[in-house]
Parts: C-alpha cells; sequence; structure tokens
C-alpha cells in the first residue's frame, strides 16, 4: 500500500468541474487496489489572477515541487483575455512549468474504436487508423526566448541548444522503443538556423537508437500529412510552438478532442497531468463537459509518475467499456449513441466500472 500526494489545479471554466471526477476516480482506484492519494489544491491561472493577484503564486510552485505529482484541469477565459501579455492566465502554466523543469510534453492521439464515427476524415483514411503520440519540447524555443516590444516592432525569439534538443530527442527515441519504432521529427530546416541544428542533433541522437527508424518532415508539410494519412504517424518530434499547432491538429482529426490526456514531464517522476482540451467557458458550470480527458490524465499519472501500470489499465479499461455501452457526453455523441450523461453521471459510471 502506497500514499501518494497529489497537487491539484483545478484552474478555470469547465476545469472545477472535471477535475473532482478524476479525484473520484483516482479515490476508486485507491480503494481498489489498496493505495492513498492526498490531494491539495492550488491555485493558477485566471482563478488565480482573481484570488492572489498573480496568475502563478509562490505557493502553487512550492506545493507542487513537493506534491508526487500535479493533476491540472484547464486555465484561461475571456474574462482575462484583455490582460497584458505578462499577466494572463497562460503565463502562470508557462512559468509552472519551467518551474517544474517539465521538457518534455507527451500527448498521445489515438482514433478511440467506439468513436471511430467522430474522425472527421474520409472514412478510408480513418479506416487506416490513428495512433500517434505527440513529444513537444515544452520549455524552451520561441515561448521562452527573448520576447520585446518597441513602438510599432515587436519580435520573438526561436532558440535552441544542443543540450535541450538532445533530451527531447531521448523522449522521443524511449517512447518509439516502447511503440511503433518510428520517429518523424518536425522542423523547417529549409528557412530557420534553430531547425538545423535540431536537425543535427536528432540524428546525432538517433545514433543510439539503431532500431528506430528516423525521418524528418518539414512542419508544413506535416500539417498537410496529418490530414492525408495520419496512420503513417507514430512518434512525432517536435520544439515547443510547432508541437502546440500539431497537438492540436492531431487531436482534432481523432474527432475527440475531450478525451485525450497528456504529461508534462521533466527528470524526475512529478510530472504535470492535463487534458489537451482548453477551459471551455462557453460550456463551463453546465454539467455537460467531458471528464474523460482528465481522467485519462489521472491514469497517464499513475503510470508515468507512479508506475501503477495495472492501475492505469483499470481507468483506461474503465472508460472503454463504458464507451462500449453507448455512453457518451455531449461532445462526442453520434447516431449510435444509447444514453448522454453529465459530467458527474459519467465519471460515476466510469467508478462503478473500476469497482465492478
Ligand atoms: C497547450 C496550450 C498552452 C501552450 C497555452 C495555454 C500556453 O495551448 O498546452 O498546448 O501553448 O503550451
Ligand atoms: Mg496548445
Amino acid at each position: 500500500m502506497s500514499n501518494y500526494n497529489i497537487a491539484v489545479i483545478k484552474g478555470d471554466g469547465i476545469g472545477p468541474e472535471i477535475v473532482p471526477q478524476a479525484i473520484n476516480v483516482l479515490n476508486a482506484v485507491g480503494e481498489k487496489f489498496g493505495h492513498t492519494f492526498e490531494f491539495t489544491d492550488v491555485l493558477m491561472g485566471g482563478c488565480a489572477i482573481d484570488e492572489a493577484g498573480t496568475p502563478l503564486p509562490q505557493e502553487t510552485i512550492d506545493t507542487c515541487l513537493k506534491s508526487d505529482s500535479v493533476l491540472l484541469g484547464a486555465i484561461g477565459g475571456p474574462k482575462w483575455e484583455s490582460l497584458p501579455g505578462n499577466e494572463r492566465p497562460e503565463v502562470g502554466l508557462l512559468g509552472l512549468r519551467a518551474a517544474m523543469g517539465l521538457y518534455a510534453n507527451i500527448r498521445p492521439a489515438m482514433l478511440f474504436q467506439p468513436l471511430k464515427n467522430a474522425c472527421p476524415l474520409r472514412e478510408d483514411i480513418a479506416a487506416k487508423g490513428i495512433d500517434m503520440v505527440i513529444v513537444r519540447e515544452l520549455t524552451g524555443g520561441i515561448y521562452f526566448g527573448e520576447r520585446g516590444r518597441d513602438g510599432d516592432v515587436a519580435y520573438d525569439t526561436e532558440k535552441y541548444s544542443v543540450s535541450e534538443v538532445r533530451r527531447i530527442a531521448k523522449v522521443a527515441f524511449e517512447t518509439a522503443m516502447a511503440r511503433g519504432k518510428k520517429v518523424i521529427s518536425i522542423d523547417k530546416a529549409n528557412v530557420l538556423d534553430s531547425s538545423r541544428l535540431w536537425r543535427e542533433v536528432v540524428h546525432e541522437t538517433a545514433q543510439s537508437y539503431p532500431e528506430v527508424e528516423v525521418s524528418d518532415m518539414l512542419v508544413d508539410n506535416a500539417a498537410m500529412q496529418l490530414v492525408k494519412d495520419p496512420s503513417q504517424f507514430d512518434v512525432i518530434l517536435a520544439n515547443n510552438i510547432f508541437g502546440d499547432i500539431l497537438s492540436d491538429e492531431a487531436a482534432m482529426i481523432t474527432g475527440s478532442i475531450g478525451m485525450l490526456a497528456s504529461a508534462s514531464l521533466g527528470d524526475t517522476k512529478c510530472g504535470l497531468y492535463e487534458p489537451i482540451h482548453g477551459s471551455a467557458p462557453d460550456i463551463a458550470g453546465k454539467n455537460i463537459a467531458n471528464p474523460i480527458a482528465t481522467i485519462l490524465s489521472a491514469a497517464m499519472m499513475l503510470k508515468y509518475s507512479f508506475g501503477l501500470t495495472a492501475e492505469s489499465l483499470a481507468i483506461e479499461s474503465a472508460v472503454n467499456k463504458v464507451l462500449e455501452s453507448g455512453v457518451r457526453t455531449a461532445d462526442i455523441k453520434d447516431e449510435t449513441t444509447e444514453k448522454v450523461v453529465g459530467t458527474v453521471e459519467m465519471g460515476e459510471m466510469i467508478i462503478s466500472e473500476i469497482l465492478r
């Protein structure tokens, strides 16, 4: 029996609705497998601006660093959109990633079989399947480079060092070793020096992984290939900004953005786990948001941070069983849906599958 301390950032919009469902699921897993989870709420994002006057209070950083892992809902919303750039909710998230040293963002995007009708791509393309992991560099590049504004001129800097590229490339190759052994590295090496360095270091790192097939793809072509033939991708390795953009595209082509989880990891076991989707302020407070992406993020936490593989699988298979029974939240309903349920009910159904 083990005890785990989890820092919880419910965040904004639908965050306070979906995160409690993931907490309930973790408690159910604890009950079934004999673990205890302790949760400590901390503020980040818009709610932190409102309550503490800053998107990332120091106390939040301290609590997250002391915890075994962090569970996050989503942050941001129209209420804070007119704030100056360096005071927005997003600054909290970027700051927390940096403070925790979370340089590797793992975003699996797959077509859930019970939801295959939701794929917006042509049927023959969808039939070939979608099952990829995007490995995005998370603490470097243009999001963290020097920036400024001088009257009519503004600039942001894309900058990468060999060591920054090498450590994220390693994560991609390790991820590929545990999957389809294929890495496609994204860059814009026909234009950018930072991309030429990226390419060089990726190929040098690849030499330690002779079993992995590695190739390069220009980011504009990658955007096209993702809709033309997503089945060609196993692991996508990308810098911060290209990974941000392509991971939204990859999530969208699965038709199930409300289903996709993510992990942000560094050199320690303490990671940050969050759904790929945003805070969806338009549907907040209505008990209609899909909690599954957050629940599956909790499953990723069990696997990646705590090494609890069976427990993680128990959550994934409970989710699958509920979907197979034809139950859906509103965002994933289609003509085959037997029953549309709300956020709380979806959480409860997943829990009863786990405890069955
Ligand atoms: C994401 C989000 C964030 C990012 C924003 C909210 C700063 O889009 O996690 O993909 O760009 O990293
Ligand atoms: Mg994004």
